[in-house]
């Protein structure tokens, strides 16, 4: 089946988050179950490739309200992601080195969107499915089916994966025309509180929606930033699927990007060998145990609780544990875990930035992964956790709460149910009574290390979506 997955991010080309690592992985196991997939994101001026490894293989000029753009459609002479990857160029819009965070991010996601169907409209290069992702292609699903110069899409079936419907990409009808001309009495389905809402247009318009685990999707039903009513409306029509994890890139076997790799075999001197570099890099007590932080500091994952979380522990717990944070996103969450460095000097530290080496090497390293997610989905972190032998402490919350089970379940995890100082200062208190309880702490790793959330299955969940949609045209 051919198939495009259109979106901001793929790993390892561009990534902020977890989208990417979907991205990147989803479409890689599809192609090996033999469908031919193509990935869209927009070519980023990160340098990722070397030019030289891109080959042109269209170039265009669309129109953006009043201004005309060039661009091209670039692809990898040899493709070595496992998919076919297309990189659309609009050097103008994309000729920068982060992924978001601009002020014309409309017009960029906008002219995105409007170059991928262009091109698909004037090569005749017809997809069965166009799979889009958040809400920087929710405007997609909307304009195949009511722009007139898309006519030939109209019954290509559409889907929309929320992947965080905290984000919705609104902007004003002001910029109305940055649309392709389009029949207006179908205007109200660009519209949620007065503005033109790309998610809420996708959520409207695509066949069908999927978001990324069950008990994500039930809570949309009642937070999601606003659009609880529509998602409660369209629900007959969404369907909730865990997201894998790429068992290639997170293999601590094989990883590359650690110091030591293990395996079920040998993963006590594995993980050992692991948490003394980590330690010692980041002047901590290998003696006791590790709990660290991975993530965007924002409030949907509890970042902001991080500092009191980490001053109550220390008041607790100050001989007996480390805390170690890498992230970055609010300035002021960032700020006070800086400022911690200086009390606790050899229980604690903390690096602000995106480093990918160093995410493997933490969930190699430590004993226990804090999770006090407000929102989350999915979540992806935890998964790496799992397969690294890295015991997850979670908020029960969206795909947090599908995927650990508690230890006082009969599970292997350690689970709370308020994003609160509180709850997670009681987590580590458990935490520390289990590290204490070596057999016990060697049989959870011995069972997280062996499930398994591979993509293989979960293809196969996409592709019976897929196929029920295609039954739909005939
Ligand atoms: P989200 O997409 O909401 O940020 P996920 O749990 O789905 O959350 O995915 C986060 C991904 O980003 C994981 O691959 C995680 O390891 C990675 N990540 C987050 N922050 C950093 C960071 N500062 N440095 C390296 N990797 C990070
Ligand atoms: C989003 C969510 C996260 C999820 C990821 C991949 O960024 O915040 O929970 O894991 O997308 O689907």
């Amino acid at each position: 089946m051919k198939l495009f997955h259109i979106s901001a991010e793929c790993y390892p080309v561009a990534k902020v988050g977890g989208l990417a690592d979907v991205v990147g992985a989803l479409p890689k196991y599809q192609t090996q179950q033999k469908h031919n997939v193509g990935v869209v994101i927009p070519n980023y001026g990160n340098s990722f490739f070397d030019q030289k490894t891109l080959k042109s293989v269209y170039s265009g000029s669309l129109t953006l309200g009043e201004k005309s753009l060039d661009y091209k459609i670039l692809k990898e002479k040899k493709s070595t992601l496992g998919f076919t990857l297309y990189l659309i160029d609009i050097p103008e819009l994309f000729g920068r080195p982060n992924v978001y965070g601009y002020p014309d991010d409309t017009e960029r996601f906008t002219a995105f969107q409007i170059a991928f169907l262009d091109w698909l409209v004037a090569t005749k290069n017809i997809p069965k499915i166009i799979h889009c992702h958040d809400h920087h292609t929710g405007l997609i699903p909307f304009m195949v089916k009511h722009a007139f110069k898309y006519e030939i899409l109209k019954d290509i079936p559409t889907i929309i994966t929320i992947h965080n419907a905290q984000y919705q990409g609104n902007f004003s009808f002001e910029k109305l025309n940055y649309l392709p001309p389009f029949d207006l009495s179908h205007i109200g389905l660009l519209e949620w509180n007065n503005t033109i809402n790309p998610l809420a247009t996708a959520i409207k318009c695509a066949w069908k929606i999927t978001t990324v685990s069950s008990s994500y999707l039930d809570e949309m039903s009642f937070s999601a930033n606003g659009l609880e009513d529509l998602l409660r409306h369209e629900k007959s029509k969404s369907i909730g699927i865990l997201n894998g994890i790429d068992t290639e890139v997170w293999n601590p076997e094989t990883d590359e990007m650690i110091e030591k790799n293990f395996s079920l075999q040998n993963y006590k001197e594995g993980k050992a060998t692991n948490k003394k570099v980590l330690c010692k890099r980041f002047n901590l007590d290998d003696t006791k145990p590790l709990f660290v932080f991975i993530g965007r500091l924002v409030g949907e994952k509890g970042a902001d609780l991080l500092p009191n979380i980490c001053r109550i522990a220390f008041l607790d717990y100050l001989n007996k544990i480390n805390i170690l944070i890498l992230g970055s996103g609010s300035a002021e969450v960032e700020e006070s875990l800086e400022n911690l460095k200086v009390f606790y000097k050899t229980n604690y530290n903390v690096y602000i930035g995106y480093n990918e080496q160093l995410s493997h090497q933490i969930y190699a390293g430590a004993d226990f992964l804090l999770m006090p997610s407000r929102v989350e989905p999915c979540g992806l972190n935890q998964m790496y956790a799992l397969r690294y032998g890295t015991i997850p402490i979670v908020r029960r919350t969206g795909g947090l709460k599908d995927t650990i089970i508690d230890i006082g379940d009969e599970g292997f995890g350690i689970c709370h149910d308020q994003a609160s100082v509180f709850d997670v200062n009681y987590s580590i208190g458990r935490a520390i009574a289990l590290y204490d309880n070596s057999e016990k702490t060697n049989q959870i790793i011995q069972t997280i290390m062996s499930i398994n959330h591979s993509w293989e299955n979960v293809a196969q969940q996409y592709l019976i979506v897929y196929k029920s949609l295609l039954k739909k045209t005939k």
